[in-house]
């Protein structure tokens, strides 16, 4: 049976193991970080999704006011959440896990109140990923030179409420 839930201190290990197993070294998580975010999640959302009992995958979500990573505000915006990572287990990919998991987080999202953009980053090159936010709503917003080292991200956000934009294929940025 597949569920969506918060994560839990007990789920750090198997956590830590799914960034080794997504992520190369320098893009990873520090092994703390989990941590920390359960123990607070007030600006923040940490969600699981499970199969049989077995994490396969987690989102993690920031509230982010601007002032960090380059982050430009609408005029009528204090804060925006972020999907800061999403990551699945690659014997469990391609199940859906993933969209679900930013659709619950999205959810969750909305519900704290405060704000109404989600945006997201994509490496240029990562077509699971770009897949992934444009079958989730998201549309491309801005190219973001050399974000990941020397590789650019694409930047995408999706509102919060109301209607999604329609699906499209993922346009190249220049
Ligand atoms: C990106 C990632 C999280 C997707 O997880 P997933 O559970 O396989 O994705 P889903 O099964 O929910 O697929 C969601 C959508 O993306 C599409 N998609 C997923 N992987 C794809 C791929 N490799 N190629 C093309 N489309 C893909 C699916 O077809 C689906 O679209 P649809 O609804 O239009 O059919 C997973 O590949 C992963 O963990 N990658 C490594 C970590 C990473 O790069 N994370 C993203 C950056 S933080």
């Amino acid at each position: 049976m597949k569920r969506v839930r918060p994560a839990r201190l007990g789920d750090v290990t198997l956590l830590q193991e799914l960034e080794v197993a997504s992520f190369s070294e320098g893009f990873r998580a520090p092994d703390n970080f989990f941590k920390s975010v359960i123990n607070d999640q007030s600006d923040a959302i940490l969600l699981v999704a499970e199969i049989d009992n077995r994490v396969c995958g987690y989102v993690m979500a920031m509230l982010q006011d601007g002032s960090s990573d380059h982050i430009d505000l609408h005029a009528s915006e204090r804060s925006v959440w972020q999907i800061v990572s999403v990551a699945v287990h690659p014997e469990r990919r391609g199940e859906g896990l993933a969209a679900s998991l930013l659709e619950e987080a999205i959810l969750r999202a909305g519900k704290q109140g405060g704000c109404a953009r989600i945006i997201a980053e994509a490496h240029v090159n990562n077509v699971a990923s770009i897949a992934l936010l444009t079958a989730s709503g998201f549309q491309p917003i801005k190219r973001l030179s050399r974000y990941y080292g020397n590789a650019d991200g694409i930047r995408y956000d999706r509102p919060l409420f109301g209607n999604t934009r329609p699906k499209h294929p993922a346009p190249r940025l220049t």
